[in-house]
């Protein structure tokens, strides 16, 4: 924690204080496994990374564009979390088959459901690459110029990467700030197929009301396989494909965990921020993040009031309900912790004295430069929060203007099989906007959003399209009318009628003068040509002056252990099982069982109202070999545990692993306490959660009578 750093005590306390916190890079990880093994870590650095032989690397995958998943079998069986799975399980259900409620388990390989467009990416190796992506840099060259010779590099690089090998893909990553560049070569498999996933009662145990909360009880996990063709290769679905044979899959410990026991966390950490200055945790705490939620409170209320009345748009809306509610909640944990630390106090006292150390030096003038810099975006970052927020969420506007740009593709197409691949993606779209919509959900958020737009934005801000429609409507509700009531958009049996049999071109003609095509295009335009230039040019200041000023902060404090922010990369975080007290006179243990899930179970209560069979099985005690001793010795079955892992959104289903480098968990959230970690770390408070291995497999063996996937699987103790 930077703030920490502060003073004269730059000494034990300054260690100790910072003990958990960091994500560090794999291939770099010799420079921590002094301090890994100090703490109780038994294995070696190249276990953890090793570009010669296989290591636990090979055992991880992004899932997705967002979560990270982990290989337990030598047959390309992959654990994740419910929630990562969640996307799929949905679209997989309907009210016949409703897989989010019931769960789903393939009894069978070729029972096992194929989900298009979801991929697992390998790390095959990641490289500093530095001086080559600077190569041809100048001093005095221009941050336009540079940016062109980075490009230029990185592209070159990337193609070199990739070039003859199937599913290679890499990117150029720039870390602190582009002081220094990574390449990352992944490996993406495309045939990743569904193999088991518990009811919602077990994988979202809980729900909205539990989440980023301890004490937990979810099992939030889901259960995939990952195909390939013959040769182990990268291979779009295909019934030919056969299971992925991995370099390394995770040995599954049955030891269980205890307060104090080492682990470690090897995940994608989407997003940190760890060394802005006090202005940018002043705008994300006190104007950010209370705006955002203030927008998402209304339109939860409106999605929840009609979720709760039909099982249908229950089901329709748990996706896109649960990821509203997800940052929601977060924003309001993040925003608490920020000022509970006092952290935007505590950085403005240490950019004092970085600017006294700083006189007379390069980095001389860097903090106030950054201060003005921040208050010429303020405006810029008010309105592209209030965009994403608002109009960017009216569900019908966003559709029509995406589905009249694929029309104006395919009008505009030179080939007619061009075109056809349009109206086909068109067609794509249109299936999957109308599997999941409500009409009353989103024109009532249409109302509330709009409404808040207006009495918030200043008027000065606001597109010229907003006015006009106010004047000609009068209100916001009147305008809503219209809108909904008249866009082909409304319904898709009037869509496909008035399209019917014309050609693209006239077909796109009369969507886009549509009143919600004509909403999604109008704001996008005000948003991408009135704020979001501006916002961009001010923000590539900012992050060019910061490049400057982490250079400083690493040479203000040269005794301090700097870690990048995360940016989606393979990072490894580690810690020990700790509980925490989030209040006075309060502490909380860092195991929880099964006697609390009983403790919250209630039939009336969505949330919590745990499934028959689970009931049964508490009742009757039959934990058969899951059974462990219980805090008050009684038997019992271990459910989730904590620790104080530096993780992220991104870590969601990132293995967690204990000091011999075998699987004890899965990690799936931070408690509500601890999400301000993205920008300040505290010690004390901020931990992962993560669900214990050993309930994984009681849910798969006991409940779901899919014990046949555990003879895959490799266990110690
Ligand atoms: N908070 C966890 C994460 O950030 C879990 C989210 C999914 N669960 C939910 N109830 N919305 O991803
Ligand atoms: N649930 C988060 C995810 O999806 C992980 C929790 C966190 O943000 O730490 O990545």
């Amino acid at each position: 924690m930077i703030t920490a750093a502060v003073g004269t005590l730059l000494s034990a306390v300054f260690f100790n204080a910072k003990a958990d916190e960091g994500m560090w890079l794999p291939s770099l990880i010799s420079e921590r496994i002094g301090d890994m093994q100090s703490k109780g870590f038994r294995l070696d650095a190249e276990d953890i990374y090793s570009i010669n032989q296989a290591s636990l690397k090979d055992a991880v995958v992004l899932f997705g564009r967002g979560c990270t998943g982990e290989l337990i079998s030598g047959e390309g069986l992959l654990l994740t979390n419910h929630h990562c799975g969640y996307a799929q399980i949905q679209k997989h259900s309907s009210v016949e088959h409703d897989y989010l409620k019931d769960g789903f388990w393939a009894m069978s390989r070729d029972e096992e459901l194929p989900n298009e467009g979801l991929t697992v990416s390998f790390l095959d190796r990641m490289e500093d690459v530095t001086s080559a992506v600077l190569n041809g840099y100048e001093e005095g060259m221009t941050e336009a110029q540079r940016d062109s010779v980075v490009k230029a590099n990185s592209a070159a690089l990337i193609e070199k990467a990739t070039a003859g090998g199937k599913g290679l893909d890499a990117d150029v990553e720039a870390l602190y700030y582009g002081n220094q560049y990574f390449l990352f070569v992944y490996r993406v498999y495309n045939d990743i197929r569904l193999v088991g996933a518990p009811p919602s009662s077990i994988g979202k145990f809980g729900g909205d009301t539990d989440n980023w909360m301890w004490p937990r009880h979810t099992g939030d996990f889901s259960i995939f396989r990952i195909y390939a063709d013959k040769d182990n290769n990268p291979a779009e679905y295909s019934e030919d494909n056969v299971p992925y044979r991995p370099k390394r899959h995770f040995s599954i410990s049955l030891g269980g965990v205890q307060e104090g026991d080492f682990t470690f966390v090897y995940g994608f950490p989407g997003s940190t921020r760890e060394y802005i200055m006090s202005e940018g945790v002043r705008y994300i705490s006190e104007i950010s993040d209370p705006n955002k939620i203030a927008l998402r409170t209304l339109r939860l209320e409106i999605q929840d009031r009609y979720m709760s009345q039909s099982q249908d748009v229950r089901i329709k809306y748990s996706s896109k309900n649960a990821s509203v509610a997800n940052s929601w909640k977060k924003w309001q944990g993040e925003m608490r912790g920020i000022r509970k630390m006092g952290t935007v106090g505590k950085k403005r006292e240490y950019e004092r004295k970085f600017r006294e150390w700083a006189e007379g030096t390069a980095y001389d003038g860097l903090v106030a430069r950054l201060d003005s810099l921040y208050r010429i975006l303020e405006p810029y970052s008010y309105a592209s929060d209030y965009y994403a927020e608002t109009a960017w969420t009216v569900e019908l506007g966003r559709f029509a203007t995406g589905y009249s740009d694929l029309y104006a593709k395919a009008a505009l197409s030179s080939s007619d099989t061009v075109a056809e691949k349009f109206l086909k993606e068109a067609e794509r779209m249109a299936a999957s906007f109308y599997k999941d919509y409500y009409l009353p959900i989103d024109k009532e958020s249409f109302i509330a959003v709009m409404d808040m737009f207006d009495r918030n934005m200043p008027d000065g801000s606001k597109p010229e399209y907003f006015f006009r429609n106010m004047k000609r409507y009068g209100s916001v509700e009147v305008w809503a009318d219209s809108l909904f009531g008249n866009s082909v958009f409304a319904d898709s049996s009037v869509l496909y009628g008035t399209i019917a049999g014309q050609a693209p071109h006239d077909a796109w003609m009369t969507i886009s003068s549509d009143p919600a095509t004509e909403f999604g295009r109008e704001f996008r335009k005000w948003y991408s040509e009135e704020i979001r230039p501006s916002a961009k040019r001010i923000s590539d200041e900012i992050n060019l002056t910061y490049r400057d000023y982490m250079r400083g902060q690493m040479e203000f404090e040269p005794e301090r252990t700097f870690y990048p922010d995360a940016n989606l990369t393979l990072r490894v975080a580690y810690g020990s099982v700790q509980g925490y007290s989030p209040a006075d006179g309060t502490y909380y243990f860092p195991v929880s069982t099964i006697e609390g899930i009983m403790q919250k179970d209630n039939p009336e209560i969505f949330d919590y109202d745990v499934p028959e069979r689970l009931r049964e099985i508490y009742r009757t005690k039959d934990y058969g070999r899951w059974a462990v001793t219980g805090p008050d010795g009684r038997k019992t079955v271990p459910v989730c545990f904590i620790a104080t892992n530096h993780t992220s959104g991104g870590n969601s289903g990132s293995p967690v692993i204990n000091a011999d480098g075998n699987l004890i968990g899965i990690n799936f959230d931070r408690v509500w306490e601890g999400t301000m970690s993205d920008i300040v770390f505290d010690p004390d408070l901020c931990r992962n959660i993560a669900l214990d291995i050993r309930y994984v497999l009681f849910i798969i063996d006991k409940v779901a009578g899919a014990g046949h996937l555990l003879d895959e699987m490799t266990f110690t103790e």
